[in-house]
C-alpha cells in the first residue's frame, strides 16, 4: 500500500511509506528554496517524494493529510461560506480546516470539503482514500513508531499550537496507547487559553529582534550568557492541573506578550532569553513530574517545536529513573507528513499491526540520491577534481586551515545536518565560530555543533544512557569532559556542554573516514558539523547547489564518494 502524507501549513513537507516503511520526506522549503515555506499544498516537494520513491502519483492508495492549509476551491460552497465568499476571494486565497471544522461545529472534514479539486491539481486515482490527522496525535507518533519500548513509554508533545491544542501527553503500556490530553475535542474548545509556553518562548524570540516559529534555537544560545532574572515571574503564569495538564492564569496571548515585553524593558536580552529558557525547562519539568505521579515511566518520547530545544532534552534526559529518550528527529511542523501517515495505518490497520512495525529511527537521509556521475556533470569550470585513493587524506589536510563540505546520499529530513549536507572544519579554534559565521552570514550565540566517532563518544562528552540515542541525531546537548573544554574550544559552549552527533561507520563512512584521518594528524577527537547553507538559506540540496557553495566561496573544498573538489588556488597546497 502506498500512503502519501503531507503538512500544508508553515514548514510544508510530504512523505511517502511504501506500506510500513518511509521511502521518501522531503520538506517543501529543500525544493523552492524558500525557508519554511508552506501556508498551501506542498506540490513541489509531493513530487520531489515520487521521484525519490520512483513512483507515479497514480500508484497512491491513500493521503493523509493534517487539518492546515487548504485553497478556498476544495471548500464546498455553504450558506455561510457563501456569505463571506465575496468578501474572502482576493483576500485569503487559503483557509484553515481545523478553524473551519471549528466554526461550523463539523466533526468530519468531509463534510465541508470537495476533493475533487485536489485530485484534479494532484493528479491522484479517483478512488484515492482521504484521511485528516490530528496535529498533536501526528506529532506524537512520529515518536511513537520509531520507538521500539515494549512498556512504561511516556509520549508528550509541546509547540506553538495545532488543531486547538498546545501539549499532548500518551502513555503506553504496552498494549494500548492511553491519551492523557490533547486530542480532536481541543479544535472546538471555543474557551481555551491560547497563552502556551511555546508562545511564550516564540514571544521572547521575536520581542528580542528575531523570527518567530524560525530563530528559537538563538535564544537557547543566548541564554546560556544570562541570568534568569524573570524565571519565576514567568514559571508562576503557568499550572500543572491534577490532569496532567499545563493551564494559563493569563486571559489572553496578548497579556502573555506584554508580560513578556515589560520584562524586557528591565533586563539585557541575555537575561530574558535565560529567563524564557530555565522556564521552559523548569514547567516542562513540572508536567513531565506530575505526569510520573500517575504513571509509572522508565521512558519518555517527545515531539512538536518545544522540543527542538537541546538544552530542554537534556534536563528530561536526567530525570532521576528515566532509561531512554528519543526526540522526533523532524519535531517541527515538517514532521507531521511522516506522522500523518502513521495515524493513517493505525487508523486503517490497528493499533497492534503498527506496534509489530515499530523500528528504531536510522539516520534520516531521506532525499534524493545523486550517481558520481551526476555530481561530477556539475562540477564548475575553474575547479580541481581528485579522484586518488588518498583524497580523505588529503581533505583531512585541508581541515586543519579550511572549511569542507560533505556531499553524501540523499539530504536529511528534519532541521539538522547529520553528515549528507554537512559544512566541517577544525574545532581547536574558538575564533572559528565568528568567522565561519560571519563567511555565512549567520548570527548565532550557540557554538557549532560537533560530531564524534561512537568508539569516542564516551570519552569526551558526558552521555549518561538515557541520552545516547538522542545523541545520534544532535537533538540533546551534553556536559563535556574538563579535559577537552579547552582542546575543542569551538564547539564547546560557556556552560560547558556541547550538542554532539555520534556517528558509526555504517551510518555514513565518508563522515566518518575524514574525521578519523584528521584525528590521526590532529589527536583532536570531534570536527564541528553545520549545516551546509548560509544564512536564511535552506540546507542544500542539490549537486548545483552545493557547487554554488563554493564559487561563492561559503567552503574551500567539497567531497563526495570518493571525490575531491577544490578551487585550483586550494590545489597548490596540495601538490
Ligand atoms: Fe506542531
Amino acid at each position: 500500500m502506498i500512503v502519501l502524507g503531507f503538512h500544508s501549513g508553515h514548514d510544508a513537507a510530504a512523505a511517502i511509506f511504501k506500506d510500513y516503511e518511509l521511502v521518501a520526506f522531503v520538506k517543501e522549503e529543500r525544493i523552492t528554496r524558500k525557508k519554511s515555506d508552506g501556508h498551501k499544498i506542498p506540490f513541489d516537494s509531493i513530487q520531489e517524494c515520487l521521484k525519490i520513491a520512483g513512483l507515479n502519483i497514480l500508484d497512491v492508495d491513500a493521503v493523509s493529510m493534517s487539518k492546515a492549509h487548504l485553497p478556498i476551491k476544495y471548500y464546498k460552497k455553504t450558506s455561510r461560506w457563501q456569505d463571506n465568499i465575496n468578501k474572502l476571494i482576493g483576500k485569503f486565497k487559503v483557509r484553515i480546516l481545523a478553524t473551519e471544522m471549528s466554526k461550523q461545529g463539523v466533526y468530519d472534514a468531509l463534510e465541508i470539503l470537495n476533493l475533487d479539486y485536489m485530485k484534479k491539481d494532484l493528479g491522484l486515482c479517483d478512488d484515492v482514500v482521504f484521511d485528516f490527522a490530528n496535529h498533536h496525535y501526528s506529532h506524537m507518533l512520529g515518536a511513537f513508531y520509531y520507538t521500539q519500548w515494549i512498556e512504561k513509554s511516556l509520549y508528550i508533545t509541546a509547540d506553538g499550537g495545532g488543531d486547538g491544542a498546545f501539549y499532548s501527553a500518551y502513555y503506553f503500556d504496552g498494549k494500548s496507547l492511553i491519551e492523557i490530553y490533547g486530542g480532536d475535542k481541543y479544535i472546538y474548545d471555543h474557551e481555551k487559553n491560547y497563552a502556551s509556553i511555546g508562545h511564550a518562548y516564540s514571544y521572547v524570540t521575536e520581542i528580542l529582534g528575531f523570527t518567530p516559529n524560525k530563530h528559537e534555537g538563538k535564544i537557547t544560545g543566548l541564554a546560556a550568557l544570562g541570568e534568569p532574572v524573570f524565571k519565576d515571574k514567568i514559571v508562576e503564569q503557568f499550572i500543572i492541573t491534577d490532569t496532567g495538564k499545563i493551564d494559563s492564569k493569563l486571559e489572553s496571548e496578548k497579556a502573555l506578550y506584554e508580560l513578556l515585553n515589560s520584562m524586557k524593558e528591565n533586563t539585557s536580552a541575555e537575561n530574558l532569553a535565560a529567563s524564557i529558557q530555565v522556564a521552559t525547562e523548569e514547567v516542562i519539568l513540572k508536567w513531565i513530574s506530575s505526569l510520573m505521579k500517575s504513571y509509572e515511566v522508565e521512558y519518555i518520547g517527545m515531539s512538536g517545536g518545544v522540543f527542538a530545544n537541546v538544552r530542554l532534552n537534556q534536563k528530561v534526559a536526567e530525570i532521576e529513573g528515566i532509561k531512554d529518550v528519543f526526540i522526533f528527529p523532524p519535531m517541527g511542523d515538517e514532521g507531521l507528513s511522516v506522522g500523518n501517515i502513521i495515524a493513517f495505518l493505525e487508523k486503517n490497520k490497528g493499533l497492534k499491526r503498527l506496534i509489530k512495525n515499530r523500528k528504531n529511527m536510522k539516520i534520516p537521509y531521506f532525499g534524493q540520491e545523486y550517481s558520481s556521475e551526476k555530481i561530477l556533470n556539475e562540477v564548475p569550470k575553474g575547479m580541481i577534481v581528485y579522484n586518488k585513493d588518498d583524497y580523505i587524506e588529503k581533505a583531512a589536510l585541508l581541515l586543519k586551515k579550511y572549511v569542507g563540505a560533505i556531499f553524501f546520499a540523499g539530504m536529511e529530513a528534519g532541521p539538522r545536518a547529520l553528515g549528507a549536507r554537512s559544512m566541517i572544519a577544525s574545532p581547536s579554534d574558538r575564533s572559528i565560530n565568528d568567522s565561519l559565521n560571519q563567511r555565512l552570514n549567520r548570527t548565532e550565540f550557540m557554538p557549532f555543533a560537533p560530531y564524534v566517532r561512537d568508539i569516542d563518544a564516551r570519552k569526551i562528552f558526558k552521555i549518561e544512557d538515557s541520552m545516547y540515542n538522542a545523541c545520534k541525531f544532535m537533538t540533546i546537548t551534553t556536559d563535556v569532559y574538563e579535559q577537552y573544554v579547552d582542546l575543542i574550544p569551538a564547539v564547546v559552549h560557556v556552560d560547558k556542554t556541547a550538542r554532539p552527533q555520534i556517528i558509526s561507520r555504517d551510518d555514513n563512512y565518508l563522515y566518518y573516514d575524514v574525521l578519523t584521518e584528521f584525528q590521526n594528524l590532529t589527536q583532536l577527537p570531534v570536527l564541528i558539523n553545520t549545516s551546509f547553507n548560509a544564512h536564511e538559506e535552506p540546507i542544500i540540496n542539490t549537486p548545483k547547489e552545493a557547487f554554488q557553495s563554493l564559487l561563492d566561496d561559503r567552503i574551500d573544498f567539497l567531497i563526495f564518494e570518493n571525490f575531491l573538489v577544490l578551487p585550483n588556488k586550494l590545489g597548490v597546497e596540495l601538490s
